[in-house]
């Protein structure tokens, strides 16, 4: 696969990317049951779709509160009635665990020389939180939230972000990872050089937008930028 060259800092979705957001469910699947699995893509979803209408409605809400809207939607639609899950799942959402291949693979990033920084859909404390959880905080120069631009991915006006805040002007110098696949492709037709993880196969969307890469594994990652 050929490298990505000219990259001056490498920009990280967070949430399915270095955060696993299947895991509060599946920490409470004994509780849950049978409809555990569908609870948590039906979650996932909403959850994105809710991210979507608001920034086409113009009426914001930061992710902690769609993230809530998306479960109470998906608890309701699934008959679960359980007092106490709700809070026990939000709960669980502030300290997501960290895929197991993230830490070692920022790290050798790191060892590069590149500048890191996340940019996600989560809100500054959601975010804050899952990164100590995890203690990625050392690796990263900056924790970037849609909550400074009022609008969620893919807005070009959310990468744009990125780049003021990193102060690059050059689009291609900025390495964007994320296994969001409408994420990854947006982000490549705004001119990122995009890398896309499959961590479960998974295909591309009918959407423009073409990744420079496609990894399997964080630990992938460092290899592949110069
Ligand atoms: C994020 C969502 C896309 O972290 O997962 O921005």
């Amino acid at each position: 696969m050929a490298g990505l060259e000219g990259i001056r800092a490498c920009v990280f979705d967070a949430y399915g990317t270095l955060f696993d957001v299947g895991s509060p469910v599946q920490k409470l699947a004994t509780e849950i049951g049978e409809k555990a699995s569908g609870l948590a893509s039906l979650w996932r979803q909403k959850q994105l779709e809710y991210t979507w209408l608001r920034s086409l409605m113009g009426v914001h809400a930061d992710f902690w509160h769609v993230t809530g809207d998306a479960l109470d939607f998906s608890l309701e639609a699934l008959k679960i009635e359980d007092v106490g899950l709700r809070d026990e799942l939000m709960t669980l959402y502030l300290k997501l665990d960290a895929y197991p291949e993230v830490a070692e693979a920022l790290k050798a990033l790191k060892a590069k020389g590149k500048r890191m920084a996340i940019l996600s859909n989560g809100s500054p404390s959601m975010l804050d939180s899952a990164v100590r959880t995890a203690g990625l905080e050392k690796y990263f120069d900056m924790v970037l939230s849609v909550e400074d631009v009022g609008i969620y991915k893919p807005s070009r006006r959310v990468y744009r972000h990125a780049m003021h805040k990193l102060q690059i002007q050059d689009a291609p110098a900025i390495c964007f990872v994320s296994a969001n696949s409408w994420d990854a492709q947006a982000a490549a037709q705004f001119g990122f050089q995009v890398v896309r993880l499959a961590r479960s196969g998974g295909q591309d969307d009918r959407i423009p937008g073409k990744p420079s890469a496609v990894i399997q594994s964080l630990s992938e990652l460092a290899a592949l930028v110069s």
